[in-house]
């Protein structure tokens, strides 16, 4: 019966391997980005491709294990949720009072230290933030608030 089980969970996990997929990948920056409302100096922006990006803008970074299911649905999953509740790659599309909320929603981030999530920090070591970076990041985000352009 065990047996049985297992093979129909492997049957399952090589044909999921076949779905169709619609990678996150877009290397043209839009007129949509959040380049378009803010400065971003190049050491922010480092920090946000690399820490960020993948689960919030249109152009995902994947590792080579990212076509491997299940490891797939469940990074898919990720970018898919992560887009909806902040895109750097749209942000500037975002109305000002919305944008301000996400700003601030960013400096907590950072200052509570609930993102980049744990289970991607675990694999992406370089992903987690130095305390420096934080900062960085802090008061990037304090002043590009301030300095929005108003709509
Ligand atoms: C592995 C994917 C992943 C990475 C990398 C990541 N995030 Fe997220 N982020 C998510 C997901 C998924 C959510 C929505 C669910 C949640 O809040 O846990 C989210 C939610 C957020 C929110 C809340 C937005 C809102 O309005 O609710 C902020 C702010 C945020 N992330 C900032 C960041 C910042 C800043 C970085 C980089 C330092 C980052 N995230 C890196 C996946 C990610």
């Amino acid at each position: 019966m065990k047996k049985k089980i297992l093979i129909g969970l492997g049957v399952v996990l090589v044909l999921a391997q076949f779905l169709p997929r619609n990678k996150n990948i877009s290397t043209v920056v839009g007129e949509q980005d959040i380049s378009k409302v803010a400065t971003i100096p190049a050491d922010v922006e480092d920090i946000l491709k690399k820490t960020c990006y993948d689960c919030h803008s249109n152009n995902t970074v994947y590792p080579w294990y990212a076509v491997i299911q299940p490891t797939r649905i469940w990074m898919d999953h990720h970018v898919k949720e992560g887009k909806q509740h902040l895109n750097f790659s749209e942000f500037a599309s975002y109305t000002e009072k919305k944008a301000k909320h996400k700003l601030d929603e960013i400096i907590e981030s950072q200052e509570e230290g609930w993102m980049p999530l744990t289970s991607y920090t675990l694999i992406h070591k370089n992903a987690k933030l130095t305390d420096k970076e934080q900062s960085t990041i802090i008061e990037w985000a304090k002043q590009v608030k301030e300095a929005y352009p108003s709509n």
